[in-house]
């Protein structure tokens, strides 16, 4: 294992069976911390369990639908019993519906919510008392370039995450007495599975990356000494900032 810089550390992360949570997750075993991974397929939690035995890392799996309160409920007890009380919670759960405003049902529009910013609150809730308690809690709240601009058809994306924006700063306003900081980071277009149907058509994958200056997608281990950063000791007077990723797309 690399630097060892999180040496000690529990960290949930939600969203870690695939994707950037994934690949997150690997970064902060890199770094010495034990993992607890939190999503809804067993599965894949299972074989990014396996990378991180793998490189020499330790890791927990825990199965939850983060919409439900009762599911966090239950997955924050699992934590706790099966690696202790978290210092560091990762909020990446998310997902992404693409289509004119007007054709969003009243469920889906609900679904993106609970999905991207309800889970972010009832995780946070549930962990945030144990940092309070030490005195010392890392919070990344995984936003987008879609909390600071907007495209056309990601309304309900957009709103979702802008949210996650301002609970982020709110929430390091209330946790800065406490030795917790709060931050968010915004991903650009990144190449993972949410963004498949972009990446597959030809056309609309070339008028994606003619708007994104570094010309191409990012990758999802980029994330990971940032994040691993961030985390650490040294980062404890970044609190309520939120660090763009995203190849200049904001910059234009
Ligand atoms: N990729 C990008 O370009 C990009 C850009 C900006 C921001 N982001 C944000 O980055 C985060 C990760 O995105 P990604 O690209 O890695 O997406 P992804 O590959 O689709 O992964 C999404 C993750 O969220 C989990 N998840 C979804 N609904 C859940 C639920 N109800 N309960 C528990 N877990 C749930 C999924 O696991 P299960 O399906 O197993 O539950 C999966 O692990 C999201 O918040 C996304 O909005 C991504």
């Amino acid at each position: 294992m690399a630097d060892q810089m999180l040496r000690g550390r529990v960290a949930v992360v939600t969203g870690a069976s695939k994707g950037l949570g994934k690949a997150m997750a690997v970064a902060l075993a890199r770094s010495g911390a034990t993992v607890a991974l939190v999503a809804r397929s067993g599965e894949l939690l299972e074989q990014a369990r396996a990378e991180i035995d793998a490189q020499g890392g330790e890791s927990h799996v825990v199965v939850a639908d983060l919409r439900e309160e009762s599911d966090v409920a239950r997955m924050a007890g699992q934590v706790r019993r099966a690696v202790g009380s978290p210092d560091i919670l990762i909020n990446n759960a998310g997902m992404n519906l693409r289509k004119p405003l007007h054709e969003f049902t009243l469920t889906e529009w609900r679904l993106i919510m609970q999905t991207n910013l309800d889970s972010a609150f009832l995780c946070s809730r549930a962990f945030v008392p144990g940092m309070i308690e030490k005195h010392f809690g890392r919070i990344i709240n995984i936003a987008s370039t879609m909390a600071h601009v907007a495209l056309a058809h990601r309304a309900a994306y957009c709103a979702s995450k802008f949210g996650v924006l301002g609970m982020t700063k709110a929430l390091a306003l209330e946790l800065a007495p406490h030795g917790v900081t709060a931050n968010a980071i915004s991903p650009g277009p990144f190449a993972t599975e949410m963004n498949t149907v972009l990446m597959q058509d030809p056309v609309r994958n070339a008028q994606f990356i003619s708007h994104i200056p570094v010309g191409r997608w990012g990758k999802a281990e980029e994330l990971g000494p940032l994040v691993t950063f961030l985390c650490s000791e040294a980062a404890g007077f970044i609190t309520g900032a939120d660090i763009l990723i995203d190849g200049g797309w904001t910059a234009q």
